[in-house]
């Protein structure tokens, strides 16, 4: 059965994105080259413009609220999917 909800990191295939996963550990579970360096919403990093899916996303969390992000904009590990959705999201290659 094909999974519910994907994650997609610029034009690169959708991967599998469960309800209550991080953004981040979605993308890595699937070898997507998603940029990163704490995990823990310290660096900034893992920010991310979402195109699409930015409703299925539980609220922001304080980390985000540090470093700033927009309103189209998350930190990939502390974004989590709260309701099953397609979430697109972009990041500048490496
Ligand atoms: S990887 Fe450092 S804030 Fe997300």
């Amino acid at each position: 059965m094909p999974p519910v909800s994907t994650i997609t990191l610029n034009d690169l295939p959708p991967a599998p994105l469960q309800r209550g996963q991080d953004l981040l550990g979605a993308m890595l579970d699937a070898g997507l080259p998603a940029m990163y360096l704490c995990m823990a919403g310290s660096c900034g990093r893992c920010r991310c413009r979402v195109s699409a899916g930015l409703e299925a996303l539980a609220p922001r969390t304080s980390a985000e609220d540090f470093h700033g992000c927009e309103d189209d904009q998350r930190l990939a590990c502390q974004a989590r999917l709260d309701v099953d959705g397609d979430v697109h999201v972009h990041q500048p290659p490496r």
